[in-house]
């Protein structure tokens, strides 16, 4: 059973960790988390596993950290699942990496639908196996009505070829005349990229140390803050995601203006 904020009573168990969480969220919550998924290949090889063995358990925690976001009020969270560079990685990598939206999906959905999470999607899905599109493309059916949080997985995701595809849209509009040249604002390029439904991220998560934004969301992300840490995408916990929440509450957002204003 859920309350009205969406918890279970065994969310309960910990008092520091529910008082924590109830007062990020009565503070500014970010809207939008975005978040790059680093490190299941060296959290593996820390413990002498496959790297594989760390894209599985990083696939378990994407529950973890859904759940944490869900409970303090954000209102979409898009996380770098795949990259369009990704590719380079050895077959068998890649494809246990497809596997994954199926049996990360396919479990959790039950949970998904009680929780009104709404699953999307950005990156280019007609490239990726038919058992991945058809595992993350029942998830956006299934889901398509829920109201509350949106859980938007990067796919196949680059950023460059967003806008290389932002840029054809435009440019055919523009020859159709359904468009005019003087008519292009950055509203038009927001509204041409694969995000045009969501607000820009305002916090960026990389996990693992890397301090690169890899392809990811470059014009959105823009105005966004950016929190770093060494932690391994497996091992980054809900108290990680309220740490990194709590120092954005704690940021002066100034988008060129002054202190304050
Ligand atoms: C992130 O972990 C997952 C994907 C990029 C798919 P990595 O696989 O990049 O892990 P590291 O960076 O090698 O440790
Ligand atoms: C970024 O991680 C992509 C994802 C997390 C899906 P990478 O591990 O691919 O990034 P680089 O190669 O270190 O820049
Ligand atoms: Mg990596």
């Amino acid at each position: 059973m859920l309350d009205k904020l969406g918890w279970r009573k065994t969310d309960k168990k910990d008092a520091t960790l529910q008082e924590r969480m109830l007062k990020v969220r009565s503070e500014s919550v970010p809207q939008h988390i975005a978040i790059i998924m680093d490190g299941n290949g060296r959290w593996a090889q820390k413990r002498a596993l496959p790297r594989v063995a760390g894209h599985h358990e990083g696939m378990k925690n994407i529950r973890t950290i859904t759940r944490c976001a869900n409970k303090v009020g954000i209102g979409a969270l898009t996380l770098y699942a795949f990259s369009t560079e990704n590719w380079k990685r050895p077959r068998k990598e890649v494809e246990f990496l497809m596997r994954l939206p199926e049996e990360f999906l396919t479990s959790f959905l039950p949970e998904l639908m009680e929780l009104n999470i709404r699953v999307r999607m950005i990156g280019e899905i007609d490239a990726l196996p038919t058992h991945t599109q058809k595992a993350v493309q029942n998830a956006m059916n299934t889901t398509a009505s829920n109201t509350g949080m949106i859980l938007n997985f990067a796919l196949n995701y680059g950023s460059r070829r967003e806008m290389v595809l932002s840029v054809q849209e435009i440019v055919t509009q523009v020859q159709n005349g359904t468009l005019s040249l003087e008519d292009i604002s950055e509203e038009t390029i927001s509204n041409h990229l694969m995000t045009s439904q969501l607000p820009d991220p305002d916090l960026l998560i990389r996990t693992s140390g890397e301090l690169r934004l890899s392809n990811f969301l470059l014009w959105q992300l823009a105005y966004s803050e950016f929190w770093f840490t060494e932690v391994h995408w497996p091992e980054f916990s809900d108290k990680d995601l309220l740490e990194a929440v709590e120092s954005y509450q704690s940021r002066n957002r100034r988008y060129g203006g002054l202190k304050g204003e």
